[in-house]
Order: C-alpha cells, then sequence, then structure tokens
C-alpha cells in the first residue's frame, strides 16, 4: 500500500485518488499498483459499480515518475506496475469516470482514452510527450487518439509534445464537459452516481460493445515491446538524466 493513492467505496462508487501533490502526483510503481488493485477489486466486487478517477492538488498526474524510468534505463527495474494498470485498463468492464485538472501528462492523457465518462477543469491540459522522452506512447494511445482526434493533432501530441487545453479537448471528443475547478469533483460524483443507479449488466455489455479490447490488448503489447528496448536506448537515457538535471536534453549527437 501506499499513502499517494487513496482507494474510498460510497454508494457503488469507488473512488481512487492520486495525492502526491508535492510531485505533481507523478506515479511511481506502488501508485500503479495501488490503482492496478483498485481496479481488479473493481472487477471482482459486485458492489463496486463505477470507478471514479481523481487527483489532489493542481495537477491530475505528471505521469509516470521519471526517476522509475531513469532506473529502468539503467538496466535495472522496469515499470512493470505501469503496465499492470495499463492491462486493467484495457480489460475494465465497469464504467471509468476521470475528474481531470492542470497538469494531465502521459499515463494522465492516455488513460483518459479508457474512460467513459471525462470531465475536465478549465486549466486542463492534457500532454502525451512520449517522443520528448525518447520513448513510444503506450495504453493502446498509439490507436486510439489518433481515432479521436485525427491523425496530426494526435501526431503533434505525441511527437512535438503539444499540449490539448480544455476546450479543445472538448472539441475534440475527448471529454464530456468543461467546468470551473471548485465543481470538478462533485460534477465527475453527480456523474459517477448517475452511472452507479443504472442496471449494471446492461452497462457492461454495451461497454464491451463499444470496445474492441482484443485489438487495444494487442496494441498495448505491440507498444510495450517497443517501449521496453526504448527505455534502454541512449536517447532515453539522455531525456531522463536532462529531466534530473533541469536541463533541455541534448539528442544532436544520438543517432537513435
Ligand atoms: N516524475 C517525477 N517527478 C516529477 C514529475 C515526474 N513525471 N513531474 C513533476 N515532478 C516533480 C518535479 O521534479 C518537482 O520536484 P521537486 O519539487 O522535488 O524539484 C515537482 O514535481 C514539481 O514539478 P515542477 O516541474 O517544478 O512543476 P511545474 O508546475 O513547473 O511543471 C509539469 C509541471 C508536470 C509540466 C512538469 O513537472 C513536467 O513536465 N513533468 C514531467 C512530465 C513527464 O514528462 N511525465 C512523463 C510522461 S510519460
Amino acid at each position: 500500500m501506499t499513502e499517494h493513492v487513496r482507494r474510498e467505496l460510497t454508494g457503488g462508487i469507488m473512488t481512487l485518488t492520486i495525492a502526491r501533490p508535492d510531485k505533481k502526483n507523478a506515479l511511481n510503481e506502488a501508485m500503479y499498483a495501488a490503482l492496478s488493485d483498485g481496479l481488479e477489486l473493481a472487477e471482482r466486487d459486485p458492489a463496486v459499480r463505477v470507478v471514479l478517477f481523481q487527483g489532489e492538488g493542481d495537477s491530475f498526474t505528471a505521469g509516470n515518475d521519471l526517476a522509475v524510468f531513469r532506473t529502468a534505463s539503467n538496466g535495472q527495474d522496469g515499470p512493470d506496475e505501469a503496465f499492470r494498470f495499463i492491462g486493467n485498463l484495457g480489460r475494465a468492464t465497469k464504467p471509468l469516470v476521470a475528474a481531470v485538472q492542470g497538469n494531465a501528462v502521459g499515463i494522465g492523457t492516455t488513460m483518459l482514452l479508457h474512460c467513459d465518462l471525462v470531465f475536465l477543469a478549465a486549466d486542463a491540459k492534457l500532454m502525451a510527450p512520449f517522443v520528448n522522452l525518447a520513448l513510444v506512447p503506450e495504453a493502446a494511445s498509439t490507436w486510439l487518439l489518433p481515432a479521436r482526434i485525427g491523425h496530426v493533432r494526435a501526431y503533434a501530441m505525441f511527437a512535438l509534445g503539444e499540449p490539448l487545453d480544455a476546450a479543445s479537448a472538448l472539441t475534440c471528443g475527448l471529454a464530456n464537459a468543461v467546468v470551473p475547478r471548485a465543481e470538478l469533483h462533485a460534477k465527475a460524483r453527480s456523474a459517477a452516481e448517475a452511472l452507479a443507479k443504472r442496471p449494471a449488466g446492461s452497462l457492461s455489455h454495451t461497454k464491451s460493445l463499444m470496445r474492441e479490447t482484443e485489438r487495444i490488448a494487442s496494441q498495448i503489447s505491440r507498444e510495450r515491446a517497443l517501449f521496453g528496448e526504448r527505455l534502454q536506448s541512449a536517447e532515453a537515457h539522455e531525456a531522463f538524466a536532462a529531466f534530473a538535471e533541469r536541463r533541455p536534453p541534448d539528442f544532436s549527437k544520438l543517432s537513435g
């Protein structure tokens, strides 16, 4: 267990709160494990009808803890729990709702492609700067994001790290509504409550008809193979060292 993820169950809604605000809710392996445990429990427990993701502080999440990536790029333990979480998102059969404020980086954005209702605070900023980190995108986002917002917009997010602000994300169909920050959690909670009152069997069949879970799983595994290779690359090593040393990366002398 970790104190950086809180799990509560009330009224059929399992709320998973990411709570590491001093690090912009960056997700380390223990936090991914807690989120995965929550999703796995939700699948098993009929008392859970909806899962609601939210974050404490000014950011939803800054994505993967880059210290974990740096360790993995040095040949040590990899982000296995991150991939367990991604697999669980792809397989989830219960409704997933997200309340997103501030920065939603990396998995903070790609996980939204697996959520069924998404609410953004007006200050939300979706970012998927995988190429800036010399990585490849994950969570089947290489298929799901272009399918949602078109190739060129998705490519600009992945390759150039271009952020999508809340209004644009709404226009692109990545969110249901943009609300003032102060109303975000109540708005998402009330949507989750509405889902919790719907017939669970019908919801689960509807979700499964709307998602190609086998294709999602196969895209996740293709991405994972390349992600693992990229983590060991000299380019990624430079990207993580640069973040730790608070300097821009220099890829100019590296060939790939
Ligand atoms: N991993 C580890 N620590 C992170 C982090 C991450 N992904 N993102 C932020 N932090 C830490 C910072 O190192 C800093 O720690 P410190 O106070 O001990 O120095 C703290 O969180 C605050 O971050 P800071 O960069 O000062 O906040 P900001 O408001 O200026 O910028 C972000 C916020 C999210 C835009 C910026 O932190 C960022 O780009 N982070 C990296 C995001 C990323 O690339 N994630 C991986 C995606 S796959």
